[in-house]
Parts: structure tokens; C-alpha cells; sequence
């Protein structure tokens, strides 16, 4: 590029700048009219309630810095999904499917479901629980009902639903409350951890394919954290010597490496939606400068003997922004709010990948 033709270029991209600020100016900031989740316990808001299993946080400490008090949520305060419903300015935040009552559905349903994961069997040692392939079930009687108020116009609730943003945070409990509990699952001797992460992939491909053939085109997935450095499995497997449990990141880390590969051919193969990936356990790898003395090696409350939940009514630590994790596994409010702060607005450039949440409600997709 000569110099004449290069301050051209400038020109022009200096103009369609200055032209998308006074639009944005004008109009406002875009949102996402519509947010429905899909997960585990990091975004479970209350549907294990009424099921018989261990994976429940009705009860406190969980929820005690929560303006609506024991909420259900595996956190002392909201978890990532509240966190981002904030961003996004919703009044509310979103309803779990199993009690929608008095909640605007079209606004968005909470699937999340404590222990489950992307495979059906995942989590059943613990009791029931709604697995990614029942959550997307329960999304079809949700779309069901949006349609119905549309007077059964299928283009309109199609148009509607390809505006909501969709969040897929599924994948952890495949490892911690699957391949890793041999004593109750099969998989690690039938998988080695490359061809478990293939399988995982593969099932979590279909899923989210059927997801986007329910209408779904802004379509944000998590990647599987650090498990290897929660206190629940430091306390539970062997470390030798490292401050985590190093074959469990090693194995998780081969499904995030799966779950980016997966997103590029998606965001290929459909060029009316976009796929991106939070990816978790990079942004807990790089800890944000001027944040303090943050405890990331014990759990803020009593834990019970298996390391996992909080004892009922037990001890909690005092100051909450001091620590990461609440439990053994899950964080503290203010652990999620800095995740959901990093999905939303990318701090460091490999916190999402392709895009962050921000940018991707912004999106305009053709249609
Ligand atoms: C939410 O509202 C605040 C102020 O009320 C505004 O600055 C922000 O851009 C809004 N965010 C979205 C995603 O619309
Ligand atoms: C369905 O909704 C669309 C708007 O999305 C409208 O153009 C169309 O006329 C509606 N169809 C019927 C049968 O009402
Ligand atoms: C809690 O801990 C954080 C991190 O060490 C620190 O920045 C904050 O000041 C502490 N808050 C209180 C009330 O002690
Ligand atoms: C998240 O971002 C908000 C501002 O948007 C800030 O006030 C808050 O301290 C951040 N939280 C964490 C844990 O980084
Ligand atoms: C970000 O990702 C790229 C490619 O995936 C890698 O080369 C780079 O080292 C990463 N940066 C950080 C800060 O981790």
C-alpha cells in the first residue's frame, strides 16, 4: 500500500468509526431481549429444589449475602448467570424452569441443573438430575408456550428467538462427578482422556447444533475451569507435590481445546449465527493486577467430609471478597462476578474466544 492510498484507507475507516459511535450514541447500547441458560451447579438457580438428590443449595450458608436470602444458588451471593443478567440490564433475573411463576418466560428460562452434564449418566450418584439433553427438552415445552402467545405464528417466534443470547456452561461434572469417580462410572476405563474429551465434544456438537435448530443464534459456551485446583479435588486426589491436581487440568484442558476447535467449525458451518467460548480456565490462569490477597486454595465455608458442599448451618469465613471458592468446588459471589465481568468484557485478549458476550449481543447476524 503506497502512502497516498494509505491515508485514504484511514480516511474511510475513520469515518465508518466516527459513523458506528454516533449510532450507538443515538440508539443506545443493544441488549439481548432474551437470555436462556443451560448448565450445572455454576448456574443452577434453583431447579435441583424438588429433586431427590445431594446437589442442592437450599440451605444456608449458601446464598447469605443474596438480597433474596438462601436462594438455591451453590454461592454465598448470585453466581455467573446473575451476574451477567445484570450486565445485560434484565429487571429481573431469570426464572429457573421448575418455577416460573409471576416471571415473563419470553424474557428467558434457568435449565441449569446442579451435577449434571453433557452425558446422560453424569451426576446420577448423587440423585436425580436434568442432563443437557433433558434441558434442551424442557426448552422445546418453553418455546412451545412463547409460541402459543404468538398466536402459533411459527416466523415470528423463530424471528424472536434468534435475538435471545444462550448461554452452555456444561462439562465440569462429566470430569468430577464422572470420569473421575470410577467407583460409580465406567468411563475411565473404557476412555483414555483424549478419546473422552472426543466423545464430550462430539455429544455437546449435536446439542448445540439442535440448540441453533431451535432457534438459537448468539450462542456463548464455557470452557471446563481449572478442576484440578478446586480444594475438593486437592483434598481428594494426589498432587505430588504441585499446588493442583495436574492430570485433571491436563484432561480438562483437552476438552476446552476440543470445545474452541468445535466453535470455529460451527461459526463456519452456520454463517447466521455466532458461537463463542468463554474460556474459564484461562481467565482464572491470569489473575487481574490490583485485586488483592485472594485465598484460592480453601473453601470460605465449612465443608462437609467429602470435601464438596458446604456443612449446613456450619462456619463461614468473614470477609467474602477475600476468597475464591465457597465451597469445594464452587466460588464465591465474587469469584463469579470477576468471571462474569471477563465474559462480558474480555480483559485480557484469550479470556473469549472469538468474542465476548458484550460484543456478541451487539452482533448483527444475517438473517
Ligand atoms: C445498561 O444500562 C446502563 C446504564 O443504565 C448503560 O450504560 C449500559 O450500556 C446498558 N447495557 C446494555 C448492555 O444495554
Ligand atoms: C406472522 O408474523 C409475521 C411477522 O414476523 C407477519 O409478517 C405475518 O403476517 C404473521 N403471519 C400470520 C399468519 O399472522
Ligand atoms: C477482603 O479481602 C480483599 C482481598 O484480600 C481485600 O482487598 C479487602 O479489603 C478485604 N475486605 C475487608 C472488608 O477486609
Ligand atoms: C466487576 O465489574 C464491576 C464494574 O463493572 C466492578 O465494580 C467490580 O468490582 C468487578 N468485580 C470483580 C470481582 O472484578
Ligand atoms: C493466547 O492464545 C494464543 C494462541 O492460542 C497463544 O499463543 C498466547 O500465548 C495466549 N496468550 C496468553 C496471554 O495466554
Amino acid at each position: 500500500m503506497n502512502m497516498k492510498s494509505h491515508i485514504w484507507y484511514s480516511i474511510v475507516v475513520y469515518v465508518i468509526v466516527l459513523s458506528l459511535e454516533g449510532k450507538s450514541r443515538v440508539f443506545g447500547e443493544p441488549r439481548a431481549p432474551c437470555y436462556f441458560i443451560f448448565g450445572d451447579s455454576l448456574s443452577d438457580n434453583g431447579n435441583n429444589n424438588n429433586l431427590v438428590t445431594r446437589a442442592k443449595a437450599n440451605y444456608i450458608p449458601y446464598g447469605i449475602d443474596f438480597p433474596e436470602g438462601t436462594t438455591r444458588r451453590f454461592s454465598n451471593g448470585g453466581n455467573v448467570v446473575d451476574f451477567i443478567a445484570e450486565k445485560l440490564n434484565f429487571s429481573n433475573y431469570i426464572p429457573p424452569f421448575m418455577n416460573t411463576r409471576g416471571f415473563n418466560i419470553a424474557q428467558g428460562v434457568n435449565y441449569a441443573s446442579g451435577a449434571a452434564g453433557i452425558r446422560k449418566e453424569t451426576g446420577r450418584a448423587q440423585g436425580q438430575v436434568i442432563s443437557m439433553d433433558e434441558q434442551l427438552r424442557n426448552h422445546n415445552l418453553i418455546i412451545r408456550q412463547i409460541r402459543q402467545s404468538m398466536r402459533n405464528n411459527d416466523s415470528a417466534t423463530m424471528t424472536y428467538l434468534k435475538q435471545c443470547l444462550y448461554m452452555v456452561e456444561i462439562g465440569s461434572n462429566d470430569y468430577l462427578n464422572n470420569y473421575y469417580v470410577p467407583s460409580f462410572y465406567p468411563t475411565s476405563s473404557l476412555f483414555s482422556t483424549q478419546e473422552y474429551a472426543n466423545v464430550l465434544i462430539q455429544q455437546l456438537s449435536s446439542q448445540l447444533k439442535s440448540l441453533y435448530c431451535k432457534g438459537a443464534r448468539k450462542i456463548a459456551t464455557f470452557g471446563v475451569g481449572l478442576l484440578g485446583c478446586t480444594p475438593y479435588a486437592r483434598a481428594t486426589f494426589e498432587t505430588n507435590g504441585s499446588p493442583c491436581v495436574d492430570n485433571i487440568n491436563d484432561a480438562t484442558q483437552l476438552f476446552n481445546i476440543g470445545l474452541k476447535s468445535l466453535v470455529d467449525q460451527l461459526n463456519s458451518r452456520y454463517n447466521d449465527a455466532k458461537f463463542t467460548m468463554i474460556d474459564v480456565a484461562q481467565i482464572s490462569t491470569v489473575q487481574p493486577p490490583n485485586q488483592g490477597q485472594i485465598i484460592s486454595d480453601v473453601p470460605c465455608c465449612e465443608v462437609q467430609s467429602d470435601n464438596v458442599q458446604c456443612v449446613p448451618f456450619g462456619r463461614v469465613c468473614g470477609n467474602r471478597s477475600g476468597y475464591l471458592f465457597y465451597d469445594g468446588v464452587h466460588q464465591t459471589a465474587f469469584g463469579y462476578e470477576g468471571l462474569a465481568n471477563r465474559s462480558f468484557i474480555a480483559q485480557f485478549p484469550n479470556d473469549t474466544y472469538p468474542c465476548d458476550i458484550q460484543q456478541l449481543v451487539q452482533l448483527k447476524l444475517p438473517s
